[in-house]
């Protein structure tokens, strides 16, 4: 093993859901950084655009929710380049409601863009990765696969749902040399927080949670998707890393008066 390379993603290729903002454009940032060739994928394609343009990588349009389009993506990705290295997926959506004052129809649309669109974006991933015999996918779970707050309650079972299904997969493509895992942020400083940040008190209270005491940056979940992407992870596989300042290792709520 070379070690200096470790990290290194040279002649790779990725394809980022997501990559129009937050996340997956940090996620198709570093990796571009770390030498993959990089679709840059997202509902929004101007915003896909603008990231590839400055990346001079490609981009597309693609909503997570429609498999036929996923599968699309991911087919002309490998007839044009033969082969599909790595693969993450950032999109979700969050409706902050008690349970009981959640329609229906935004029970649906978070199920379906964090739930079943990771789901697409796994089985067709995983679909070419098993027939090439490797590859890395990597989906976004949360905190809140672990621990709640009110307002959580459809989103964090979204978030635990997407653990059970990275855990399966992982399970079934191991051995095609196909590995899948799991990151878990914290509170990370993208548009998806931003009605949290307008609230000084709430964001505030989410700082003092973390052993870190204060938000993540964006660009702070780089090292974690170059790691789960590149040989640097070889046996890690069916994993969720907590990317969270130590939010889950501790309750925070109270300082105790130690000497
Ligand atoms: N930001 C945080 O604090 C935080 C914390 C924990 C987990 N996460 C998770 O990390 C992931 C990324 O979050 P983010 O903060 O980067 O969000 P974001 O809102 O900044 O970015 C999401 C991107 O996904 C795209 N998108 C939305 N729906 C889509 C669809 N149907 N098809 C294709 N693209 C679509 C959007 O256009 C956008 O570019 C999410 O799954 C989120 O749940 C975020």
């Amino acid at each position: 093993m070379n070690f200096e390379s470790l990290f290194r993603l040279d002649d790779q290729v990725a394809v980022v859901f997501g990559a129009g903002s937050g996340l997956g454009e940090v996620s198709a940032r570093a990796l571009a950084a770390h030498g993959a060739k990089v679709v840059c994928a997202d509902i929004d394609l101007h915003q896909a655009e603008r990231v590839a343009v400055e990346l001079e990588q490609t981009a597309c349009a693609v909503d997570i929710t429609n498999e036929e389009q996923v599968r699309q993506v991911l087919n002309d990705t490998f007839e044009r380049t033969g082969r599909i290295d790595v693969v993450v997926t950032t999109p979700g959506i969050n409706v902050r409601k008690p349970i009981l004052q959640y329609s229906a129809e935004e029970f649906n649309r978070v199920i379906a863009v964090n739930l079943r669109g990771t789901f697409n974006v796994l089985k067709e991933a995983g679909r070419i990765m098993s027939e090439q015999g490797r590859g890395s996918i990597i989906a976004f779970s949360s905190i809140r696969s672990q621990v709640v707050e009110p307002g959580q309650g459809v989103y964090a079972a979204t978030k635990a749902g997407i653990v059970q299904m990275v855990k399966t997969l992982a399970a079934e493509l191991g051995p095609r040399n196909v590995r899948v895992n799991a990151i878990a942020p914290g509170v990370v400083d993208t548009p998806l927080t931003a009605q949290i940040k307008e609230n000084r008190q709430w964001h505030e209270a989410y700082a003092n949670k973390s052993a870190l005491g204060r938000w993540a940056r964006a660009d702070e979940l780089a090292g974690p998707v170059v790691f789960l992407s590149s040989e640097a992870s070889s046996f890690v596989t069916g994993t969720v890393l907590f990317v969270d300042g130590g939010w889950t290792a501790i309750d925070g709520r109270f300082q105790p008066p130690l000497p």
